[in-house]
């Protein structure tokens, strides 16, 4: 009883990948070349289904190419380190399947006969043969006393038989080291990382739900040297196995990396899984028959559900727009929101955005620390920023970006969901006293931090994307004091080269380039601007422009390329700094902070310089004085068009999803 209406999305970009040579080892994912066998298929979102309700089944992926794990001169297994995401369905309300391993092994021919309870890894005679040369980590959902299992729900590495070198019960460690344990075939999908070090020669595996971020203590930790164990050339895949009873056993996403660790999987790109439909008919022995009159009556009741059903979402599909379609699986239900801020108590704000109050919580279950922004969307422009804000950050990830987890509506009200941040805003930390004071290391942390994070705007991402907001109060910080971007309420998506149109100005005074206020075209020179404001700003710890100041010190960048010009640059300093600062660092962000907030847009660089410049790889213009003090020149002078004639500005591109149907059936 199915309606079976698809989806065609506008977005797809995992499905054009090319692989990049990686000079210190493999790196591979899902998108990579995969080989199947047994009851293993691959849809075309990339999803790989081990195994679905045949009984008696087995179902294995391996990646396509054999990978060098050993070292042929001295004998050392390389560091490597995998992630993925799996999810297991047991079927018709019972327990079944018997789990899924990940393995290294040195065939992608596992014998397809071995008995399914081996997993689909061993038979009989040669479990504990150490001519396997196997390497595993189980998810187990069996007991089997043969295998000396206690639960049927457990991890375990596994060396040449499934009689586990160490195992514990599926879960995992908060941070205060309270465990909390897991149902591996819940259904719910589940991340898993398998890290190997050759130098401590240890392997640890950690389980955490899919969105709670990686635990730092692993599940389980196995002191041991794996160079007698695996072979040169090993393939590395998946293996998976039912009984007589069944389970759908998936793997969504995966991410495999020799010699380094392995990049993180995006929650918000893994495919849906279908969801399983129960056989009309079951009878493993054939027993059961139907007579044709109750099949009869079982169609007409399954055609009229049918057209029920089909007209109920046609409803519904209504409520849905276009962009929720693509943002489905990051819907919180609001009553956990509700129960998360405490009811959205007043006390629970945490501070007002742009467009509306922001709360913290604590989501129930999982225990994970959420912002949530509420926004009021009575208003269009409301609405037309909020798609702008889900559609786009709800794709980026990236360590320097405020990561919104998802969102929810209610009556009205949207409510964006997004990681917590510790210690709140950087402007609380440059003017609240009693917030706590910065010193150098830190500050040039954090403008390093802002960087890298806006360098992944702007060169990195498939788009470029034009922040338009870059100011104190929109950079965040973590519990570690690792700074994040945050609050693209009014970043748009840019095709890379499209052609500039003009949009309305948006931004904070004082951070607003002169070409984007007389033109109103936002570009990543206009952020490069803002950003180079921001660097000054960090460095003498007060605001761009104090009106109140004398006129000398009224415009931070005047004031402080006239100290330069009197080769006094370090008085501008924050005197909260005290003495403990690298000179060499301190100069470089003030040229640099002046360098980028150059009037004349053509002369900013771009983040890339500005990253490269910050790690010390390249160094300022020897005649980088002469080039700020440009600026003299141009006061009040009009630059004809230059900024906007530069070949990065762009805006909005139309945010379009095409459709043609849509479907879950329920
Ligand atoms: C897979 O890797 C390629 C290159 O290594 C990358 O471009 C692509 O985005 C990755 N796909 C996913 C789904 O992570
Ligand atoms: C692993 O990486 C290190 C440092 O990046 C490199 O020196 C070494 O050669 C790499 N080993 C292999 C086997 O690729
Ligand atoms: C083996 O060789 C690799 C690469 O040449 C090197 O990184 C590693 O330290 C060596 N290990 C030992 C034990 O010598
Ligand atoms: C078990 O598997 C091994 C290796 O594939 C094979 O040589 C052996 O014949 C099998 N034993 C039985 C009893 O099936
Ligand atoms: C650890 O934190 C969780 C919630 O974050 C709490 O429920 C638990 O009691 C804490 N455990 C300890 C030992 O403090
Ligand atoms: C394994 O976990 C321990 C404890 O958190 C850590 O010290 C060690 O570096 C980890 N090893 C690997 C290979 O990730």
């Amino acid at each position: 009883m199915v309606l079976l209406l698809f989806l065609v999305l506008f977005f797809v970009p995992e499905s054009v990948v090319c692989q990049r040579p990686n000079p210190n080892g493999v790196e591979f994912n899902t998108s990579g070349n995969m080989y199947t066998s047994g009851s293993a298929y691959i849809n075309n979102n990339g999803l790989i289904r081990l195994t679905n309700s045949t009984p008696q089944t087995t179902g294995q992926v391996f990646y396509n190419d054999q990978l060098r794990f050993k070292n042929s001169v001295n004998g050392t297994v390389s560091s490597f380190s995998t992630t993925f995401v799996f999810s297991i369905e047991f079927h018709n309300g019972i327990y079944g399947g018997y789990g899924i391993a990940f393995v290294i092994c040195p065939t992608r021919d596992l014998s397809p006969t071995f008995p399914t309870t081996y997993l689909g890894l061993f038979n009989r005679s040669n479990m504990g043969d150490p001519k396997n040369h196997i390497v595993a980590v189980e998810l187990d959902t069996k007991v089997d006393q043969q295998f000396e299992d206690k639960d049927a729900n457990h991890v375990g590495i596994d060396i040449n038989t499934l009689v586990s070198d160490t195992v514990a019960l599926a879960g995992y460690y908060m941070d205060n080291g309270t465990f909390r344990s897991l149902l591996l075939n819940s259904g719910q999908p589940m991340q898993i990382w398998i890290e190997y070090d050759s130098k401590q020669k240890q392997i640890n595996v950690t389980l955490h739900p899919l969105y709670v971020p990686k635990p730092k203590i692993p599940l389980l930790s196995l002191e041991k040297d794996l160079s007698p164990y695996l072979l040169e050339l090993m393939y590395v895949g998946f293996t998976s196995t039912t009984g007589d009873l069944t389970a759908s056993h998936y793997i969504l996403g995966w991410t495999f990396k020799m010699n380094g660790t392995t990049p993180d999987i995006d929650p918000s790109r893994l495919p849906k899984i279908p969801r399983y439909h129960q056989p009309w008919i079951q009878s493993p022995n054939g027993i059961l028959t139907i007579s044709l009159t109750v099949s009869g009556v079982i169609i007409l009741i399954i055609l009229s559900l049918s057209l029920w059903l089909f007209l109920k979402r046609k409803k519904l599909l209504e409520v849905l727009e276009d962009w929720e379609v693509q943002f489905g699986p990051h819907r919180f239900a609001f009553k956990d929101l509700h129960i998360a801020t405490k009811g959205f108590k007043d006390t629970e704000v945490l501070g007002k955005g742009g467009f509306g109050k922001v709360y913290k919580g604590t989501l129930p279950v999982s225990n994970v620390e959420i912002a949530v922004k509420m926004v009021s969307h009575d208003s269009r422009q409301g609405m037309r920023e909020f798609i702008a804000e889900i559609a786009t950050i709800g794709r980026l990830r990236h360590p320097n970006l405020v990561r919104l987890q998802g969102y929810c509506r209610h009556k009205g009200e949207l409510y964006l969901v997004y990681d917590c941040m510790a210690k709140g805003s950087l402007d609380k930390f440059l003017y609240h006293q009693q917030t706590g004071n910065l010193d150098w290391s830190q500050r040039f942390k954090i403008i390093k931090d802002v960087a890298s994070g806006l360098y992944y705007l702007h060169q990195q991402w498939v788009q470029v994307i034009i922040h338009r907001d870059i100011k104190p109060a929109n950079i965040l910080l973590d519990a570690n004091m690792n700074a994040k971007l945050g609050d693209f309420g009014l970043a748009k998506l840019c095709d890379h080269g499209t052609d500039p149109q003009t949009s309305h100005v948006a931004g904070t005074l004082g951070y607003i380039s002169p070409e984007l206020s007389r033109t109103g075209k936002a570009s990543t020179r206009s952020d490069v601007f803002a950003f180079g404001i921001v660097m000054l700003e960090i460095a003498c710890g007060r605001k761009p422009i104090l009106p109140r100041a004398s006129q000398r010190e009224m415009v931070l960048t005047d004031w402080v390329l006239e100290c330069w010009e009197n080769e006094d640059i370090m008085q501008v300093l924050d005197h909260k700094i005290g003495q403990e600062y690298v000179e060499e660092q301190a100069a470089l962000v003030l040229k640099l902070g002046l360098f980028c907030s150059h009037p004349v847009a053509a002369i900013r660089p771009n983040m890339s310089s500005v990253i490269q410049l910050l790690d010390s790889v390249a160094q300022l213009p020897h005649n980088l004085l002469d080039i700020v003090q440009t600026r003299e020149v141009h006061r009040g002078t009009e630059i004809s068009g230059e900024a906007a004639d530069s070949p990065e500005s762009c805006s909005i591109a139309p945010l379009t999803f095409t459709e043609s149907f849509v479907s879950h059936g329920r």
